[in-house]
């Protein structure tokens, strides 16, 4: 029987089947403020609790703000300070992983945007290319055994050659593999409608996609989670709507669910 790594979310591993298939990765698309973060928090979260290592690579938001929105609204994560401070939950955001790369790929480190806008042309893709080359490292360095990417949206914006975004893609998914690590990647849907899901191509090669959209009941907007796809699993493919909650993401009306 496969060894699953839990979601952290008592009702995303009912669905998923025990949880995620162990050396999975794992595409986690949804809309804007679907609650992506939190929920690769939850994950990095309770399995640090279980004595996991775990680590984000956020290359979004600041380790600040990831701390800030996570203590505001899972009130009940009250190791969390704890788990960061001891390296059992290391968050790795843009300067971090700078820093670590000793690049000098941004003119001002003030915050996210600027970070972003002042990024000198021509050294984006390169800045990508190294960073999937120093996940090995950076593994490494942390044993890291289940990891998140907060996300893939925005290199794919930063990096206006295709083929290098892929590149980055596939680099990424390789070295994930070959280190054996459960990981979750963060991607958004431009248009997060039950009606209206569109994957890109290059999500179907990795071994799972969960999908956070919105499914419709009788004159309302349903926020729901999918299991799309998840190899080395039998899990449940409906769409269960879900609530943030203090002490994680709930997965609601479970019970009436078919599998
Ligand atoms: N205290 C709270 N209780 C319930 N829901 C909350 C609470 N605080 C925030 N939220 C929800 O969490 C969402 C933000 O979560 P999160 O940052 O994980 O979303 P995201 O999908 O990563 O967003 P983005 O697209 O900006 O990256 C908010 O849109 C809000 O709906
Ligand atoms: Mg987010």
């Amino acid at each position: 029987m496969v060894e699953k790594i839990s979601t952290g979310s008592e009702g995303m591993d009912t669905i998923l089947g025990g949880g995620i298939p162990k050396g999975n990765q794992v595409i986690l698309a949804g809309g804007p403020g679907a609650g992506k973060t939190l929920f690769c928090m939850e994950f990095l979260y309770k399995n640090a609790k279980l004595g996991i290592n775990s680590a984000i690579i956020s290359l979004e938001e600041t380790k600040e703000q990831i701390l800030q929105n996570v203590k505001e609204t899972f009130t009940d994560f009250t190791n969390i300070d704890e788990l960061v401070g001891s390296g059992k939950l290391a968050i790795y955001d843009i300067e971090a992983l700078t820093e670590i790369m000793k690049g000098v790929y941004f003119e001002s480190r003030d915050n996210a945007t600027s970070q972003s806008a002042s990024m000198r042309e021509g050294t984006i893709s390169n800045f990508f290319r190294d960073l999937a080359q120093n996940l090995t490292n950076l593994l490494n360095k942390q044993k890291a055994e289940v990891i998140a990417i907060d996300n893939l949206t925005v290199v794919r914006n930063l990096i206006k050659d295709s083929y290098d975004y892929r590149n980055f893609v596939g680099d990424m998914a390789q070295i994930l593999k070959s280190n054996a690590v459960t990981s979750i990647i963060v991607t958004e849907l431009s248009d997060p409608r039950e009606d209206k899901l569109v994957f890109d191509l290059e999500f179907f090669s990795f071994d799972g996609i969960i999908a956070m959209y919105y499914s419709f009941g009788i004159g309302k907007k349903v926020p729901s989670i999918e299991v799309v796809k998840m190899r080395g699993t039998d899990h449940s493919t409906v769409a269960v709507p879900y609530k943030i909650t203090s002490s994680g993401i709930k997965l609601l009306d479970l019970e009436h669910k078919p599998g």
